[in-house]
């Protein structure tokens, strides 16, 4: 493809005769970010490590700039890594952690010095280029971190759960942090992460994966709004998943009522996965929504309050600022355009 830096083609990996890896064909752009979003061992880190050349697959190709890289060993790969566990050197200070990389490359003095004082003033540390790493808290090092690997210049920067340590407040400072320095430098993100609002807050596209296997790749609002199966709906954010039958075009039944829905193409009678995000549903006084269900709870969430609402046995989760208490009989009401039918998954 034009503009890839980064292509793999039909990746199959396997461990112990266990594919983890099942022709996996991805490419990334210059300069854009891409994560790899998935639950845990559905094979990310798996996929991190044959690009930066840790791991050889067993099928398929790699290719860096439009160049065959399946046996260019990892240091010769014109990209830099960033561990979940990121094991900088305790024994140094934060400057000669960052100048490391740099130094193995035996370059001048100078050149050192200034491309390491730049790092930091990226980074805002510019007064800590003496400090001990153990001085230093959680998020301090995780931009040395950072800054260790991008003061290599690579063209691509591979980076596995790198936040995953930090508290939820300093994560979302640095998630924000790292977007906008990718911009800034111009560079190539390759980004793992378990964690959807992650995902969703950083990407320019997400690639989601299950069990080895590409789901969905696209952007943050093409994965959210139009998630291709059950599995990517209810990974990216949270998702009612109701079994269902197509009757016609543009007709599905779920619950016992029949629903207009702006979905073709499925045979008639076909039984199908609908999937019905929370804040698609409004609650109605009794008698003036399509479905009826009983409020089991209620649990105010800041904006809205979360209910859940059982329907014929089915546990709705809904998402309104209107509210009904716990016990009280409570319509459903929902628009087409709520309704997303996909196939059946396995
Ligand atoms: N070196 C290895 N030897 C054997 N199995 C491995 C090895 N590395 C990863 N696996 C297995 O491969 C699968 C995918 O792992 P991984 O890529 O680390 O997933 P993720 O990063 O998405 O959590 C898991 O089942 C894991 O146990
Ligand atoms: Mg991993």
């Amino acid at each position: 493809m034009d503009n890839a830096i980064i292509e793999l083609n039909n990746i199959t990996k396997k461990f112990d005769g266990e594919t983890v890896l099942d022709d996996i064909t991805l490419s990334v752009k210059k300069n854009e970010f891409v994560t790899l979003l998935g639950p845990s061992g559905c094979g990310k880190t798996t996929t991190l490590r044959i690009i930066g050349g840790f791991e050889t697959p067993d099928e398929g190709d790699v290719f860096f700039d439009g160049h065959l890289i399946n046996d260019v060993p990892p240091f010769k790969r014109q990209l830099n890594t960033v561990f979940q566990k990121y094991s900088l050197f305790p024994h140094m200070n934060v400057f000669e952690n960052i100048a490391f990389g740099l130094r193995i490359k035996k370059m001048d003095e100078r050149l050192i010095t200034s491309k390491v004082e730049k790092m930091l003033e990226l980074f805002n540390l510019k007064n800590y280029g003496k400090r001990r790493i153990d001085q230093l808290s959680g998020g301090q090092q995780q931009r040395i971190a950072i800054a260790r690997a991008l003061v290599n210049e690579p063209k691509v920067l591979l980076l596995d759960e790198p936040l995953g340590a930090l508290d939820l407040k300093l994560r979302k400072e640095m998630q924000q942090e790292l977007k906008a320095m990718q911009k800034q430098i111009g560079i190539t993100f390759i980004y793992v992460t378990h964690d959807q609002e992650e995902a969703l807050t950083m990407s320019d596209t997400i690639v989601v994966m299950n069990d080895g296997i590409i789901q969905q790749m696209g952007s943050p609002i093409d994965i959210y709004n139009e998630p291709q199966n059950a599995f990517v709906a209810d990974f990216i954010g949270e998702s009612n998943i109701i079994d269902g039958i197509m009757h016609d075009d543009y007709l599905v039944e779920f619950l016992g009522k029949k629903f207009e829905c702006l979905d073709k193409g499925f045979g008639k009678g076909e039984e199908v996965d609908v999937v019905i995000r929370p804040e698609d549903l409004d609650i109605t006084p009794t008698g003036q929504g399509k479905l009826e269900g009983i409020v089991k709870s209620v649990t105010f969430k800041g904006v809205h309050y979360e209910m859940r609402i059982v329907v014929l046995g089915y546990e709705f989760l809904v998402h309104s600022t209107d509210m009904a208490p716990a016990g009280s009989t409570v319509g459903l009401t929902l628009t087409p355009d709520d309704i997303h039918i996909m196939e059946k998954g396995e």
